[in-house]
């Protein structure tokens, strides 16, 4: 196989990811037809979702036939051989706040190759803010560069916490108790993608949740350690691609604390 062009597949992938926000976006312009579905215990789907894949995978397709997709609403594109590039796309992340009308969703859009993710983009319709990043390239806010908070001090930071019930509650309790315990602010925004996005740009000073899928992460991932911040390695291990991982990601001089604080509640 030739060498995976990113520099194409970045500009690609946020042109992508502008057109499928626009979609969604004029799905919540008519909120009487979003079609909201129950999936499972607080988590839902709407047709803005299922249109927003569908729309980025025959992207895909016209662009790079040789390309697979993982996607949140229909899988793993069958037969994918594990070497062709693997695209990993949650066509929104953040759901529930979009099917609520708040405006912190987005679509993010990863790339993974040879067993690593080495390109992301996430896209906010609602701020217009777009993060990006490809591996060795740095990682860009609108096109500007972007790095990781320097704060070192818990006092002074915020970590953003996320929550499903895939996993038992008492993990997110647990993590909320250890850092007010230790006067560490926390958030939680219910978009795991555009919570990584803002470990990137300094906003906030971590991330952790017990439990999330593939295609919540994949991009973030690499936009923050492109910005210099740090993630657990999410993709190690059995079939992390269709079971998920824990996801521990922050500002590099928050790192010790953070694992030290929150490493026994990231469970496999
Ligand atoms: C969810 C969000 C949420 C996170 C969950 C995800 P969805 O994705 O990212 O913040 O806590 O683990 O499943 O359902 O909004 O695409
Ligand atoms: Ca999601």
């Amino acid at each position: 196989m030739s060498p995976v062009d990113l520099d194409h597949r970045l500009r690609f992938a946020v042109d992508a990811a502008h057109r499928a926000g626009e979609l969604a976006l004029e799905h919540a312009r008519n909120p009487e037809g979003l079609g909201i579905q129950v999936k499972g215990v607080q988590d839902v789907v709407t047709l803005a979702d299922r249109a927003a894949e569908q729309a980025l995978r025959t992207e895909v397709a016209a662009v790079y036939p040789g390309d697979s997709m993982l996607g949140e609403e229909d899988g793993l594109t069958p037969g994918w051989d594990g070497a062709a590039p693997l695209w990993i796309v949650d066509p929104i992340d953040g759901t529930a706040n979009y099917a609520r009308r708040l405006p912190l969703w987005c679509i993010s859009v990863g790339l993974f190759v040879d067993g690593e993710p080495v390109l992301g983009v996430i896209h906010n319709p609602m701020t217009n803010e777009t993060h990006a990043a490809a591996r060795g390239r740095g990682a860009t806010l609108n096109g500007m560069p972007i790095r990781a908070s320097a704060e070192t001090s818990p006092q002074r930071s915020r970590i953003n916490l996320g929550f499903s019930y895939r996993r038992p509650q008492a993990l997110h309790v647990a993590s909320i108790d250890r850092l007010l315990a230790r006067q560490c602010e926390y958030s939680r925004l219910g978009s795991g993608a555009l919570g990584l996005a803002y470990v990137a740009d300094g906003r906030f000073e971590g991330y952790f949740e017990p439990h999330i899928n593939a295609w919540d992460v994949a991009a973030g991932i690499v936009i923050v350690r492109e910005a210099g911040g740090f993630t657990n390695d999410f993709f190690a291990g059995d079939a992390r691609l269709e079971r998920g991982n824990a996801i521990l990601a922050g500002a590099p001089g928050m790192r010790g604390f953070l694992e030290r604080t929150l490493g026994d509640l990231m469970e496999g």
